[in-house]
């Protein structure tokens, strides 16, 4: 916040990775509580808005993850309260495909924007966006004393991130902290994770555009939360008199298969599920069509286990809750893919 004559009393908010899916959520809020909010983009848009298009919540500000000066000037001209470092790869299969790419941004990247803000503004506040993929595989739900260790590039350049953070806060004093995200999704998130998959599928389907959709493992369990709650948590957690990290998750476990079939009946459409494996189907009940089937290509390896967070600390030191239920979130998804492909069918 500046204070003098003329000058903007309104808090200043940079976000880094302002246009994925968190951003556009967290750019919003922050934008609602009244701060300037400014965003980090490497490019001049190329196209200007299209008149149904809502206008970006946030100014937009030139830099780059990898380029250490061009942090720097941003920071030294913005001069931020608060920081939200979003930016990275985050589809887990392609830091597979591009790990040094991800080291740079996921990890450096990090270290890169730490040191700028340390140089340049050591009196904003500090957020990461981290990680449940940080921590070691576990039948019970992960909390932020539990094990880590990686299991694919994303995930150890993520730890990297975490741990760098850990280590300003601790060794500079900086007021930085760790967001330890377990899987949020909205309408906005890309159709490469699995929710958007299932749900763009699912509607696709429904509208006769589509036989059958394949999945890897149905078996796989994840922590699904809304991303405009847990950007709240993210804000929550810059307002609190010490930087701590908290678990971002709503506790609550659920399987590949159960997300496809919560989504399918947002369209009145029930499966059943039968076989098992590789071999397993979803047939539509009321037509007995095949809907749903297994794709051994999309399994992913190292095996995956029960990806679970406990929610207990943030809703007792942020007093964090998250609004959206897991079955109001997968309306919300499929609702809004049916709206648009509605809309472009038309
Ligand atoms: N993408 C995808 N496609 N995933 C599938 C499919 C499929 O066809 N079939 C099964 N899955 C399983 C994956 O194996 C995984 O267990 C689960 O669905 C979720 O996959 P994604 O939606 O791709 O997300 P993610 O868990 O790998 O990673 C997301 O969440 C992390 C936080 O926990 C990303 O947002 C990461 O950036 C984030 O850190």
């Amino acid at each position: 916040m500046k204070s003098g004559c003329g000058v903007s009393m309104k808090k200043r908010a940079l976000i880094t990775g302002v246009e994925g899916q968190d951003g556009y959520y967290l750019a919003r809020l922050l934008a609602r509580k009244g701060y300037e909010v400014f965003g980090v983009v490497r490019k001049k848009a190329r196209r200007s808005l299209s008149g149904s298009e809502e206008a970006p919540a946030y100014e937009r500000i030139y830099a780059d993850m990898m380029e250490f000066s061009s942090l720097c000037s941003c920071i030294r001209e913005i001069r931020p309260d608060e920081i939200y470092n979003l930016a990275g790869l985050s589809e887990v299969p392609l830091s597979w495909k591009q790990p040094i790419f991800t080291a740079h941004v996921n990890a450096l990247g990090v270290l890169r924007i730490l040191e700028a803000m340390r140089l340049c503004a050591p009196e904003a506040r500090f957020l990461q966006s981290s990680t449940s993929e940080i921590f070691a595989p576990s039948a019970q739900p992960l909390h932020e004393g539990s094990a880590m260790a990686t299991r694919n590039p994303y995930g150890t350049a993520k730890l990297y991130g975490h741990w760098i953070t850990t280590n300003y806060r601790e060794s500079y004093g900086l007021f930085a902290c760790a967001a330890i995200l377990f899987n949020h999704e909205s309408p906005r998130r890309g159709i490469e994770f699995v929710t958007r998959k299932i749900s763009a599928a699912a509607v696709r389907i429904y509208l006769g555009r589509q036989k059958v959709l394949e999945l890897g493992n149905l078996d796989a369990v994840r922590d699904w939360g809304s991303a405009e709650d847990y950007v709240r948590a993210m804000w929550l957690m810059l307002q609190q008199e010490r930087p701590e990290d908290f678990v971002v998750a709503t506790g609550e476990p659920h399987t590949v298969r159960e997300f496809a079939s919560a989504a399918f009946h947002a369209l009145g459409i029930d499966l059943a599920w039968e076989g098992e494996g590789f071999a397993e189907t979803a047939r539509d009940q009321r037509t007995g069509e095949v809907l749903i089937r297994v794709n051994p290509a999309l399994y992913r390896f190292p095996k995956e286990d029960v990806i679970v967070g406990n929610p207990a600390r943030a809703a007792r030191k942020l007093g964090f809750l998250p609004a959206h239920s897991f079955h109001s979130l997968v309306e919300e998804i499929v609702k809004s893919d049916l709206s648009a492909l509605s809309e472009d069918l038309r």
